[in-house]
């Protein structure tokens, strides 16, 4: 076995750029998560799958660590306290956590507990979201802003929660959400805490950079905050507006746009304040990104900013134009709901086959007599018999073209089968030998770099793409994916991850490599009875919300674990994934009407002898407990 050494691994999947000292990889080859990082403790994937596995939690097996989420919040926090100190500013910082990003309750009832030294709120921008964030804050003081399209009943139920004493803001989206609310104010005479969302110029960068600029979905233009200001000021609301809003989208990977953001907001508060608006805080919306491929670059799954940066020129640009403009500082929040929740999720599963070519026939004994093949194959053969480090592009090309070749002789009828697989076997044993090759030449030239490509196997893993990870479908997004063992073995099979739905889509072929993204993962050769895993990094944020039920594969099991010094890990909590019953059933369809229609089958199958009781009642058991079985492959 080739030399490899853990930090060649660390290396090859970019693990110590986009790891935030959280991930390692110990000295038995397998990836370690750190409660906090660089933390000197450590839980073994492999071991907590392991053991997940033995309690019959099988995979795929989504890992929530709630110390990494407990971290995040505490570090974000953190740095916007030095920021503050750093630039004397002379009021606080509070987040609100989107909840969108992941509505779950377990989730979010972790959150709001982590967060309450911190004074943590919620965000939400729907009714459910709002009911769900209601049923949360009872009795605990958890402060909601209400962003998004709202409707009558949505108003209408914000301010009898605001009656009975629930700390809720409803941020102004547009001009005909205020015309209901001054209805519902004259209505009810109940008093609304308000909040106005502007339309800033600024954009946002990447993927999500329309939600900023003036042709945004969300938020009121200038001319429209003047309007609103006036509407106000004639109903007697105006002393109710006391925080304005922006948001420039999700991920923004430049800290200049950010900045300029910050400038613009900054001066539309000053000035509205001027206006005899009495608003006390600057509510900067989301955005904060999370570097997915660890190149801190402006690439749409990086960013090339730290967390400190931001927080110090959200803190330095406010300051800088309050104190310009006389104006008190507000307070500030952020809604950051990727930043928070990225990391603390990995989804692992197993690899259930791949697509190695070890299967074909051995050809080898027919390179010796030639004669009787095709003159296209025997060519292939010269190729393969011939080509070295000088040869080597030309003889790639006349392969893939003697390959296309091969393949329209055989449409044509002038090539037989065999010769078909001959030439089949001859084209994947001269790329292995091209790529051998390519290997010693260092550094690989660009256009040599596509001959891995023609390497490349399929890894099929047990999950879907569309429910764990549908960014990576929909908007092309990075995820750092490795595998959990063997990190002390070079891997030296070009692979890409296949999802098990009967999707060609259901593949990724972009991954975090060594210098940004590649078109292929490294992995190792799967041995006979031996599981191999790979894990997907910092989903935590959007993912599970995202996912869907293609092929009606459900949500998968989650499980909760903290560090424990004395056991190493505690498991707090097991949420099961979804059985088939209950995918079904998001379809209309009834487990017990199934058994019943089958059983009758069955009972007239045993009539007419087609079937003996015994098979019929088998069946019967066996669809039984396939209904109640987990949606993901087993054994
Ligand atoms: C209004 C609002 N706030 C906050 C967020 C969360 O953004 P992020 O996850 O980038 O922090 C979003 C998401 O796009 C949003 O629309």
């Amino acid at each position: 076995m080739e030399r490899w050494s853990t930090n060649e691994s660390a290396k090859v999947y970019n693990l110590n750029n986009w790891g935030s000292d959280l991930f390692s990889i110990n000295k038995k080859g397998n990836i370690c998560v750190h409660p906090s990082p660089n933390s000197k403790y450590s839980i073994e994937l492999t071991t907590l799958v392991d053991d997940l596995i033995k309690r019959k939690i099988k995979p795929p097996i989504l890992l929530r660590f709630m110390n990494i989420l407990e971290g995040r919040i505490a570090s974000i926090n953190k740095v916007f306290k030095n920021a503050i100190q750093a630039n004397n500013y002379p009021a606080n910082y509070q987040t609100f956590y989107p909840i969108k990003v992941n509505q779950q309750r377990q989730v979010v009832e972790a959150i709001a507990h982590f967060g309450k030294k911190y004074k943590i709120g919620l965000e939400v921008g729907s009714k459910p979201e709002l009911v769900a964030a209601i049923s949360l804050a009872s009795g605990n003081g958890l402060a909601i802003i209400c962003n998004g399209y709202k409707d009558t009943e949505y108003i209408e139920t914000v301010l009898y929660a605001t009656k009975i004493g629930y700390d809720i803001t409803i941020v102004i989206e547009k001009l005909f959400e205020l015309e209901k609310i001054i209805e519902l104010y004259g209505k009810t005479g109940i008093t609304p805490k308000l909040g106005i969302r502007v339309k800033l110029s600024s954009k946002g960068t990447g993927k999500w950079a329309t939600s900023g600029g003036e042709d945004a979905k969300f938020g009121l233009r200038i001319s429209e905050i003047i309007t609103a200001i006036d509407m106000l000021k004639k109903h007697d609301l105006i002393d109710c507006v006391k925080l304005l809003h922006s948001h420039i989208g999700s991920q923004v990977t430049k800290i200049d746009k950010i900045k300029n953001a910050l400038i613009e907001g900054a001066r539309i508060y000053v000035e509205m304040k001027k206006l005899g608006v009495n608003l006390e805080y600057i509510d900067i919306g989301g955005g904060l990104g999370v570097d997915y491929d660890g190149s801190k670059s402006s690439y749409f799954s990086s960013v090339n900013y730290s967390v400190e940066e931001y927080a110090n020129d959200v803190i330095y640009q406010i300051k800088n134009i309050c104190d310009e403009a006389g104006v008190a500082c507000p307070n500030i929040i952020s809604e950051s709901g990727r930043a928070t929740v990225a990391h603390y999720s990995v989804l692992v599963t197993n690899i259930l086959n791949t697509n190695t070519q070890n299967q074909m026939p051995d050809f080898e004994s027919i390179l010796t007599q030639t004669d009787k093949l095709s003159p296209t194959v025997r060519k292939l053969v010269d190729i393969y018999k011939s080509i070295d480090r000088h040869s080597l592009r030309e003889d790639y090309h006349d392969t893939l073209q003697l390959i296309q070749e091969a393949v329209s002789l055989f449409n044509l009828g002038y090539l037989n089968l065999n010769d078909r697989a001959m030439a089949e076997w001859l084209y994947s044993k001269i790329i292995k030998k091209i790529n051998n090759l390519v290997e010693k030449i260092k550094p690989v030239p660009e256009e040599l770099q596509n001959f891995k490509l023609s390497m490349r196997q399929t890894y099929f893993a047990n999950f879907s793409l569309f429910q764990s990870i549908p960014d990576s479908w929909a908007i092309d997004q990075l995820f750092p994916i490795m595998p959990i063992q063997r990190l002390g073995e070079k891997p030296d099979v070009i692979a890409s991850i296949a999802d098990i739905t009967c999707d060609s889509d259901g593949e990724i072929t972009s991954f975090v490599g060594e210098n940004g993204r590649t078109k292929f993962l490294p992995l190792h050769k799967i041995r006979k009875d031996e599981e191999y895993y790979i894990g997907f990094f910092l989903i935590g944020a959007y993912q599970e919300i995202l996912g869907d039920l293609h092929n009606l594969f459900g949500d998968t099991n989650a499980v909760h674990i903290t560090f424990n010094k004395k056991t190493n890990y505690k498991i707090d909590t097991v949420i099961s994934g979804d059985a088939i019953m209950q995918t079904l059933k998001y379809v209309q369809y009834d487990g017990n009407e199934i058994l019943k229609n089958v059983r009758d089958n069955l009972e007239n199958g045993v009539a007419s002898k087609k079937i003996s009781i015994e098979e019929s009642s088998h069946f019967l058991e066996l669809l039984d407990k396939t209904i109640q079985a987990y949606t993901y492959l087993g054994e």
